[in-house]
């Protein structure tokens, strides 16, 4: 047989048959995401021709009430809102469901049983693909029993398990989670999801740095004066309250998405692209994030809370009167945080990540700010300093990536003045990008684990996150409040100021 052609883009090789098992199948992940990506990859044919799709869930259902149910998920919350025809009778007829209680293993039996006969009666081989979309409460146990009941083996074929974050609540719980996952998987079983990794402009930071010259060379602390991590949203609690007030902002968007941003725009060249390869790096960048004490803690931390924007709008609220929020809790839905990248590379360059939710736009991106020219010519003669170059990727929306650069203002003096040169995806591809847990769902199907994280990864993110949370858990570093609809609490501008720096805060568009 000839070798496919690795430079054709036709040439990724088809997934395998398997059966593909989904914990947690009613409920918002499975219904918002998990759906509509399996259904949009089935519409372009990427799906191994031979699938099949369980849910296992405690609700009494027959196969076609679940069907039913999938479909208005996708009628929902597809991009198109809309299902055709002759896909829709395809995939409906790969989905499949199995009544059954999270905590009972005979309950892990029947699905056992339900697996051999779908392979029987559809050709979908003996590959099984776990994926855990319940509260995470449930992982421990639904692991014990797949591995109890001899799911986790790979005598027939492969076994492999998906993990929805979060990815346990501190360093501890992660590193007793992962133990649970050792004890039934082995390590190249495991993928653990951060779906920003499944983001193209995620994955594009790679290009970006090691595909051009012309960036790579920049990338250190000759040249790189700060780099701003951002991740907005415009939203509130949307029903979330409870599990929301669990973690806050910091467990639920830095210790994953914004960390692993940090990590891809901080790490060395990968000697590959395999997964262990990139893994690898990432965890040494990881290792040199400093680990702060107490005192640095309140040193280059912020944290806040939201009030309402001040509009008559119902769902408008301070964080505090939102529903399933007890009034007095002290969890952050703002945090700015100012790390340090203690290596070669980086020694000296700040490292600013924020996030938080009511903030004036929703909008994630990267700013590289280079440092300024010297003061010598242009300034002198405009009476104004020049502008230094800043790299912003803009990971969502409105994908694509930004350089400001200085140029002379037309005219018979020498004013120099900041202007843009702009890459967007959607205009220089002509295509839509494809939903972050597309990708993720047909990797893992592939045995490609390189956008999954590995335990050492995720327990090295903990080790920086949890000593900044134990310490605002002894209250001592000030809950300030912000209005809904502002770029945060007062102290954030101060972390930067403090350093003779600003935010540069995204347009929205
Ligand atoms: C999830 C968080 O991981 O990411 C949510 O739990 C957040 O709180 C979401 O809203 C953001 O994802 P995206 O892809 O919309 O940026």
């Amino acid at each position: 047989m000839q070798a496919p052609d690795p430079c054709s883009e036709t040439s990724q090789v088809g997934a395998p048959p398997c059966a593909l098992v989904l914990f947690g199948a009613t409920g918002d992940l499975t219904r918002r995401k998990l759906m509509p990506a399996l259904y949009s990859l089935a519409c372009q044919n990427l799906l191994p021709a031979n699938i099949a799709i369980i849910a296992f869930a405690r609700k009494p259902k027959d196969d076609d009430e679940f069907r039913e149910d999938v479909k208005q998920s996708i009628l929902k919350f597809s991009p198109s809102m809309r299902v055709d025809n002759d896909c829709w009778t395809e995939f409906a007829s790969r989905l499949f469901y199995q009544k059954g209680r999270l905590d009972v293993a005979e309950d892990y039996g029947l699905l056992r049983d339900r697996l051999a006969a779908l392979e029987l009666e559809n050709p979908v081989g003996s590959n099984h693909l776990f994926y855990l979309a319940t509260p995470p409460e449930h992982f421990g146990e639904i692991v014990q029993h797949l591995g109890n009941s001899g799911m986790a083996s790979e005598q027939e074929g492969w076994s492999r398990i998906i993990v929805e974050k979060p990815f346990g609540y501190d360093l501890d719980s992660a590193i007793e989670l992962n133990q649970i996952l050792r004890d039934h998987f082995a390590e190249s079983q495991i993928y653990r999801i951060d779906h920003y990794l499944g983001k193209e402009t995620v994955q594009n930071i790679l290009v970006l740095r090691f595909a051009n010259r012309l960036f790579e060379l920049l990338w250190n602390h000759l040249y790189v004066d700060n780099v701003q991590i951002t991740v907005a949203e415009t939203l509130g609690m949307e029903g979330r309250g409870a599990y929301f007030n669990e973690s806050g902002i910091t467990r639920d968007i830095i210790q994953n998405h914004a960390l692993q941003i940090l990590t891809l725009i901080a790490m060395e060249p990968p000697v590959s692209l395999g997964a262990d390869a990139i893994r690898d790096e990432k965890v040494k960048a990881l290792r040199s994030v400093r680990s702060f004490s107490p005192k640095e803690v309140h040193e280059h931390t912020v944290r806040g809370q939201y009030l309402s924007t001040g509009s008559d709008r119902k769902d408008d609220v301070d964080y505090l009167s939102e529903p399933g929020i007890p009034a007095d809790s002290s969890t952050e839905t703002f945090a700015a945080i100012r790390f340090h990248v203690d290596n070669w590379r980086w020694a000296g360059v700040p490292f600013y990540v924020r996030a938080g939710k009511r903030l004036p736009t929703r909008v994630t991106e990267v700013v590289v700010q280079l440092k300024e020219v010297p003061d010598v010519l242009f300034a002198r003669m405009s009476c104004a300093r020049v502008t230094p170059n800043r790299l912003t990727i803009r990971v969502q929306p409105n994908e694509g990536v930004d350089i400001l650069m200085s140029a002379k203002d037309p005219g018979q003096g020498m004013d120099v003045k900041p202007v843009r040169m702009h890459f967007d995806y959607a205009e220089a591809f002509g295509k839509e990008i494809p939903e972050a847990y597309e990708r993720l769902l047909l990797n893992a199907m592939l045995g490609d684990a390189s956008l999954f994280a590995r335990d050492d990864e995720v327990e090295a993110a903990w080790k920086l996150i949890t000593p900044i949370l134990e310490t605002w858990s002894g209250d001592t570093v000030e809950l300030e409040k912000y209005a809904g609809g502002s770029w945060g609490p007062e102290s954030s501008q101060r972390l930067m100021e403090v350093d003779g720096k600003q935010w540069w805060n995204p347009e929205s568009k």
